[in-house]
């Protein structure tokens, strides 16, 4: 049993208090629920009492000898931050074709000449099931370095159904043996393998009659989602996946809107899909249908940025009253990068938010996105003792001293994994493997 653990005396802690029943919206989404000299006493993985350190010190004086201390004057104490949206679980990289679109190639054009998702898939079916492990154990090491303690992750480096499962079960391992959350989402409906180019519907069957099935009997994921795109999946296809996955349990989430408008905001409202992600090309209609049911939408700001495009409209969604989350979208073609709060400042400075907008985002709407409303996300009592302390005195110069990382500690589940801003060092698998599984040997 690990020892109780008291962090004092954060010079701004931020509880988003009362923001587990319903993704926050519009100005909600700034009402950080700020306590000035806040501490927080950790019991049993669990958060026992939250305020300002003159209340917690009356409670608990009787006991500081018992607990762990972390001074946290000076600094910013946030929930863990939660990533909604990832593609963990994968091998090799890209950046062959980042050289390429630099000169001039489409992300389109590289997927449709055999390279990017391709690319990664034959990769990842290579690739052994411990590879995979270690390459995503070390990744999720570097989102614990970015404050990040629960991520998203999906399959969809398959394309068959012997990856697929082999990428859901390394997502799985990894939750269970990392100290990061993992949540898992199939995603057979990321690409049409080669095979099925000019029948795409015989696939979109294959996904419905055996690969959803099984993944379902398995319990390997809770969502599913389709890359909703033209020349992937039409509209009318990715219905089909998701109203299948819903029969057997599967949440639908969905890829929309990211290259080209496909209306595929609308269908997600259609469906009752817990999020629709990228929208970068959302149509207004599709944002209020979004608003009207619920959808939370996940921003992914890095991969506007890494494939040079116009980033969604975040502004205009909180201003209709979407509830917005944001997300790294972390995949090797599009957005190679761990870096939530990097996509935090992205998402003030090319989306229109504020820091407190994306705060919100990457915290409580992003457990929202990933239906762990009630566990993470906020700090208050009986969640998860999933803490984030920053090395800056107010949420405002996180966003502001911009390009640093500013994490100090990371405490998950209870119990410190991050000080100073490093690992604690028995979660590297190896001291030499990091450099050379971080994002992939090329
Ligand atoms: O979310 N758009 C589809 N899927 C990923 C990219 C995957 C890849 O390029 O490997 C995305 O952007
Ligand atoms: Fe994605």
């Amino acid at each position: 049993m690990n020892k109780p653990i008291f962090i004092r005396n954060a010079e701004q802690l931020v509880t988003l208090k009362g923001s587990s029943k319903a993704p926050l919206v519009k100005k909600q989404m700034s009402e950080l629920g700020i306590i000035e000299n806040g501490s927080i006493w950790i019991e049993n993985g669990v958060i026992e009492a939250v305020g300002t350190d003159k209340e917690l010190f009356e409670t608990y004086k009787n006991y500081l000898t018992e607990a762990q201390i972390i001074d946290a004057s000076g600094k910013l104490v946030t929930p863990g931050l939660v990533d909604p949206h990832t593609h963990l679980v994968y091998a090799g990289s890209r950046e062959n074709e980042f050289n390429m679109r630099l000169e001039g190639a489409t992300y389109m054009e590289i997927m449709n000449s055999g390279g990017g998702i391709y690319a990664t898939t034959t990769r990842t079916q290579k690739a052994s099931h411990e590879e995979l492990f270690h390459e995503s154990y070390e990744r999720l090491n570097q989102f614990l370095l970015q404050g990040v303690t629960t991520v998203e992750a999906k399959s969809g480096y398959g394309m068959e159904w012997e990856t697929e499962q082999k990428q859901l079960e390394v997502a799985k391992e990894l939750n269970e043996k990392h100290p990061v959350d993992v949540v898992s989402t199939f995603m057979g409906a990321h690409a049409v393998p080669a095979e099925y180019k000019e029948n795409t519907d015989q696939f979109v069957d294959h996904l419905i009659n055996e690969m959803i099935p099984k993944v379902s009997e398995l319990g390997l994921a809770e969502f599913n989602d389709v890359f909703c795109e033209k020349g992937v999946f039409t509209p009318e296809q990715s219905k089909k996946i998701l109203e299948a996955g819903k029969t057997y349990g599967l949440t639908p989430k969905i890829h929309a809107d990211e290259i080209e408008p496909y209306e595929g905001a609308e269908l997600a409202a259609e469906v009752g899909a817990i999020s629709a992600d990228h929208l970068l090309r959302a149509s207004d209609k599709g944002i209020e249908a979004m608003a009207e049911k619920g959808v939370v939408a996940v921003l992914l700001p890095g991969t506007a940025y890494f494939l040079m495009a116009e980033s969604a409209n975040g502004r205009k969604m909180i201003d209709k009253g979407v509830a917005v989350a944001l997300s790294t979208d972390c995949n090797p073609g599009s957005s190679p990068t761990v870096s939530l709060p990097f996509i935090m400042n992205l998402g003030c400075l090319k989306m229109g938010m504020t820091p407190a907008e994306v705060l919100a985002a990457a915290t409580i709407n992003a457990a929202h996105a990933i239906n762990r409303p009630e566990s993470i996300g906020s700090l208050e009592v009986g969640k998860k003792a999933d803490v984030t302390i920053f090395n800056v005195p107010n949420y405002m110069k996180l966003q502001y001293l911009y390009g640093v990382n500013h994490v100090d500690t990371v405490v998950k589940n209870g119990r410190l994994v991050v000080k100073g801003g490093n690992l604690i060092e028995k979660l590297s698998l190896s001291k030499t493997s990091t450099s050379q599984f971080f994002m992939g040997k090329a």
